[in-house]
């Protein structure tokens, strides 16, 4: 298994002997080489806490995570992140931004020159390689922060609301070029939004979150690519989505991470 998450649980509160409250709660999930999952769920329910999780920002409480057996133990170079405020540095252009990790790196500068071009025109930004981000459109930030995150070849591309900023339209164009990088540069996608639409039109699978810190389900999507999302198909698939969700509707209003008794 390229990626398995085995049992995880994540607490923020500090620790206390009798409860802890945990954000996460027994996760378990796997995603196979070159497979595109997604993490679905309401504000809060950790779809991001998950994602840090297998980045390496942040450590589980229990349970482990693995990238191609072996247990992450912090951020790497395996795994590229996509967050959806581009993250970009203002004071390096395009080519700069997308260059600074092969640099950081240790590639050799022919190598990265070649690599950055390659990444560049991969997303699209042939002829803006020395523009400043702040000349840039959110699609267009956004392509940068993708080519910045492949730049690193990594073999899991972690992608955090990376279209959550940009109009419907210009997210809409986004979705379909990030299936053609996908399917040519084939790297496993762990991408969350909190769109049910969005999950349906990209994923292979969906693994639906809930408020109590647990996975409400995974639901595999077994419909050729590209998508129409106005077919009926697809629209049974957002209408069992829908009522998956709703299942938290009702505690969302007070959402607070269940408690557990420690041990
Ligand atoms: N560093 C932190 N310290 C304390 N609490 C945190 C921290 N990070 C996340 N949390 C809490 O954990 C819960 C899950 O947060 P998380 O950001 O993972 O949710 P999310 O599903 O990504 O939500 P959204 O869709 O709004 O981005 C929330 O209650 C949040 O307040
Ligand atoms: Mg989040």
């Amino acid at each position: 298994m390229k990626l398995a998450i085995e049992d995880v649980y994540k607490s923020f509160d500090p620790f206390t002997a009798s409860s802890r409250r945990f954000v996460l709660r027994g996760v378990t999930l796997q995603a196979a080489q070159g497979e595109f999952l997604s993490l679905l769920g309401h504000s809060g329910c950790g779809k991001s806490t998950l994602l840090n999780l297998v980045a390496g920002y942040i450590k589980p409480d229990r349970g482990r995570i693995l990238i191609d057996g072996t247990t992450v133990e912090g951020p790497g170079a395996d795994r590229g992140v996509v967050f959806q405020e581009y993250a970009l540095f203002p004071w390096y252009t395009v080519h700069e931004n997308i260059a600074f990790g092969p640099q950081v790196r240790g590639v050799p500068a022919g190598t990265a020159q070649e690599m950055t071009q390659r990444y560049i025109a991969l997303v699209g930004l042939t002829g803006f390689e020395h523009v400043y981000p702040d000349a840039l459109s959110g699609g267009m930030k956004q392509r940068v922060g993708i080519a910045r995150a492949l730049a690193n070849e990594p073999t899991v591309l972690l992608m955090d609301e990376p279209f959550g900023a940009l109009d419907a339209l210009t997210r809409e164009a986004m979705r379909q070029e990030l299936l053609r990088i996908w399917l040519q540069v084939r790297p496993t996608v762990v991408f969350v939004t909190h769109s049910i639409p969005e999950a349906v039109a990209l994923s292979d699978r969906i693994a639906v979150m809930n408020l109590r810190g647990t996975l409400e389900g995974i639901i595999p999507v077994d419909l050729p690519r590209p998508r129409d999302s106005h077919a009926a198909q697809f629209l049974e698939y957002v209408k069992a989505l829908e009522q998956m969700l709703m299942v938290d509707r009702k505690s969302s209003a007070t959402r607070e991470p269940a408690a557990l008794s420690e041990e």
